[in-house]
C-alpha cells in the first residue's frame, strides 16, 4: 500500500513548489470571478482525491518498485494541487467548507483501490489513460492561468499546469517502456484514449461540482454535468486545444503536429463552442 498525504515527508521527490511559496497576501478580491470560484472548488476535490488514485496505481504496478515510487511522489503533488486550490477558494469564499465538501465527494465517488489489474485492460492501457488525464489537466490549468486576472489564482494555476505537463512526461516515459514488454497495438491504445476522453463528461467532475457548490440539494447527474461543462470548458482557446490534441496523438503513437492535429483541433474547437453556446441557452 502506498497511500500518501500532502505534507508527508515520505515522498521521494522534492516538490517543485509548496503552499508556503504561494504569495497569498497578493490576493485581490476585486478580480475574483464568482463562476470561476465554483469550478476551482470542484477541481480542489478531484485533485485532493489523488491519494486514492496513487494507491490504485501502486496495486496495479505492484511488482514495479520504481513506478510505485514515482506514483507515490505524483499523488503527493496532486494532493498539493487540491490543497492550494481549496485554500484559494476559501479566500474567495470564506463560507467554503472544504472538509465537509470533500467528505460529500468521497462518499459519492469511490476509486477502486482494491483492484490489482488496470481497469484499462493492461498496464500500457493504464498509462495511456494517465497520459490523457494529464493532457486534460495541463490544458485545463493553462486555460485557467490565461483566463484569470486574480494574481494568486494565476500563480497557483501556472504552477499546477507545469506539474501536469511534467506528469504527462512521466507517464509517457513509462508507457514507452511498458509498450516494449506488452503487446498493445495503436488501435487498442486509440480506443483507451477515446474512452478516457469521453469520460471527461462523467460523474467524477460533475459530482465534485455538486459536492462543492450545492451542499443542500440532491445530486442530479445531467444537471450538474451541464453546469460543470459550461463553466469549466468555456476558457479554452485555440492554442490550448492544439497542444492537448498533440499530446493525445503522441500518447496513442501518432504524429503530434501534423495535418491530423489541424483537423482534430478544428473539430474540437467547433464542438466546444457549439456545446458551450447550447448550455448557455439552456441556462445550465
Ligand atoms: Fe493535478
Ligand atoms: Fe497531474
Amino acid at each position: 500500500m502506498c497511500h500518501a498525504r500532502a505534507g508527508d515527508s515520505t515522498g521521494d521527490t522534492m516538490m517543485h513548489w509548496t503552499l508556503e511559496s504561494i504569495p497569498w497576501d497578493k490576493f485581490d478580491r476585486s478580480k475574483v470571478d464568482p463562476e470561476l470560484v465554483k469550478i476551482v472548488k470542484a477541481a480542489s476535490m478531484v485533485e485532493a482525491n489523488g491519494a486514492d488514485y496513487g494507491s490504485y496505481l501502486c496495486s496495479v504496478f505492484d511488482d514495479d518498485p520504481e513506478f510505485r515510487q514515482a506514483a507515490r511522489a505524483w499523488s503527493l503533488e496532486e494532493v498539493q494541487h487540491g490543497m492550494a486550490l481549496a485554500r484559494w477558494a476559501k479566500l474567495a469564499d470564506p463560507s467554503f467548507d472544504f472538509d465537509a465538501a470533500f467528505k460529500r465527494f468521497t462518499d459519492g465517488v469511490k476509486i477502486e483501490t482494491w483492484r490489482t489489474a488496470s481497469i484499462r485492460g493492461s498496464r500500457s492501457g493504464e498509462l495511456v489513460a494517465r497520459c490523457i488525464v494529464e493532457t486534460g489537466t495541463s490544458s485545463y490549468y493553462s486555460a485557467l492561468t490565461d483566463a484569470t486576472d486574480e494574481p494568486v489564482l494565476k500563480e497557483i494555476c501556472r504552477h499546477i499546469a507545469a506539474d501536469e505537463f511534467r506528469h504527462y512526461k512521466l507517464f509517457y516515459e513509462y508507457l514507452k517502456s511498458y509498450l516494449a514488454k506488452e503487446q498493445v497495438g495503436p488501435l487498442r491504445r486509440f480506443f483507451v484514449a477515446l474512452s478516457r476522453i469521453t469520460e471527461s463528461e462523467d460523474d467524477e467532475l460533475a459530482y465534485a461540482y455538486y459536492a462543492a457548490n450545492h451542499p443542500n440539494e440532491t445530486y442530479e447527474r445531467r444537471r450538474f454535468v451541464k453546469a460543470y461543462l459550461r463553466r469549466g470548458f468555456g476558457f479554452y482557446r485555440h492554442e490550448h486545444l492544439e497542444r492537448a490534441v498533440g499530446m493525445a496523438l503522441k500518447a496513442v503513437g501518432l504524429k503530434p503536429n501534423g495535418r491530423l492535429n489541424t483537423v482534430l483541433t478544428g473539430i474540437a474547437e467547433r464542438w466546444l463552442r457549439f456545446r458551450i453556446a447550447q448550455l448557455a441557452r439552456a441556462g445550465a
